[in-house]
């Protein structure tokens, strides 16, 4: 099959990109490099097995172009990463929303599936543990802006969802969990690389608030094996929680990662204000049911969080010894 990957350059579609092309599959990249970056899927591009085009989302006649050719859409680039979203909260909210109606407007001429990447933030502050696809949501007031990527994501989710009901575009929407592995970008605030860098370099590792708020981390290759799995099914019309269900909290999370790092660094505490300005309102637990997936696909993720860390380590002290 051939697959239009949007924001194929960044984390998660790089390794989509290698699962994809390993697999059989053709590969095609849109990507406007604003937080990926060409470097990974450069071995990729190099070997003439992924087709890459600079170009953004925003533009339709490049992204009908790319639609085109492909038989099938996942759309990825989107405007992410908390510290993005508080500094520029008016482009994030155009690439999520704009980007996403063009892409979905493009597939819909000849119903070129399409697979959407939401997220574990539309969920918000509830505290139904754990997070099931149907549960309502508890977003916080507009006027913070940290809720416009949560609402960014859910307008693409309904989006998706009424060009299937509407048009009859075969749409999937995915909501990713914290997802972490090699190549994710710690300068947008992702805590577990942030904490891994900081480690490594016996450096402060610095927690928002008090530390108890809890996540639970997946590894990016059970991320791609899953969405693979729901290309599979053609899972249309529906909504799938992607992630781990490991529980730990964030203060349990930073001495983890000393321990594996084996690094002496200290463990400090920021005030949210401090970190993020005055108001900022975080999520105490998120903790998906991944039920659904597993019902359709037989597959819940299983990379356990030890081995996540040491691989990050790996790949972040790859890069420093690279930078020296
Ligand atoms: N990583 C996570 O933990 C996580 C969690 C929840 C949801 N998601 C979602 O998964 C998707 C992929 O996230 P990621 O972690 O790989 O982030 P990423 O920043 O590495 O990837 C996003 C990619 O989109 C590209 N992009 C941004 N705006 C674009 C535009 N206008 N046109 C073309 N390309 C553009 C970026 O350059 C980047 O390569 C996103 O939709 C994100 O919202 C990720």
């Amino acid at each position: 099959m051939r697959f239009l990957i949007t924001g194929g350059a960044g984390f998660i579609g790089s390794h989509l990109a290698e699962r994809l092309v390993q697999r059989g599959d053709s590969v095609s990249v849109l990507d406007n490099l604003s937080t990926g970056s060409l470097e990974n899927i450069e071995h990729l591009v190099d070997t003439g097995q992924v087709d890459f085009h600079l170009g953004s989302i925003q533009v339709p006649y490049a992204v009908e172009k790319l639609v085109d050719e492909a038989d099938f859409v996942v759309h990825l680039a989107a405007a992410l990463g908390v510290k993005l979203i508080l500094e520029k909260p008016v482009e994030s909210i155009e690439t999520n929303v704009t980007g996403t109606q063009i892409v979905l407007e493009a597939a819909a001429r000849n119903r070129t599936p399409v697979l959407i990447a939401s997220t574990s933030e539309v969920y918000g502050k509830s505290n139904k543990i754990p997070f099931c696809e149907d549960d309502d949501v508890v977003l916080g007031p507009t006027r913070k802006s940290r809720w416009s990527y949560a609402a960014s994501k859910m307008l693409d989710e309904c989006l998706a969802l009424s060009y299937w009901e509407e048009k009859q575009l075969p749409t999937i929407v995915v909501r990713f969990f914290n997802t972490v592995g090699p190549r994710q970008n710690a300068r947008y605030g992702m805590v577990l690389p942030t904490f891994v860098q900081q480690a490594l370099e016996e450096a402060p590792i610095t927690i928002h608030g008090d530390g108890k708020q809890s996540r639970c981390f997946c590894d990016v290759r059970d991320t791609v094996e899953a969405v693979t799995k729901l290309i599979d099914a053609q899972a249309f019309g529906e909504v799938f929680n992607i992630g781990s269900t490991q529980e730990i909290s964030i203060e349990d999370l930073a001495m983890l990662v000393r321990q594996r790092v084996d690094s002496r660094s200290q463990i400090l505490y920021t005030p949210y204000d401090q970190a993020y300005g005055r108001g900022y309102e975080d999520v105490q637990r998120r903790v998906p049911s991944v039920d659904k997936l597993h019902g359709v696909t037989g597959f819940r993720p299983k990379i356990t969080l030890p081995e996540i860390i040491d691989r990050t380590a790996a790949h972040l002290r790859s890069a420093m010894t690279e930078v020296i």
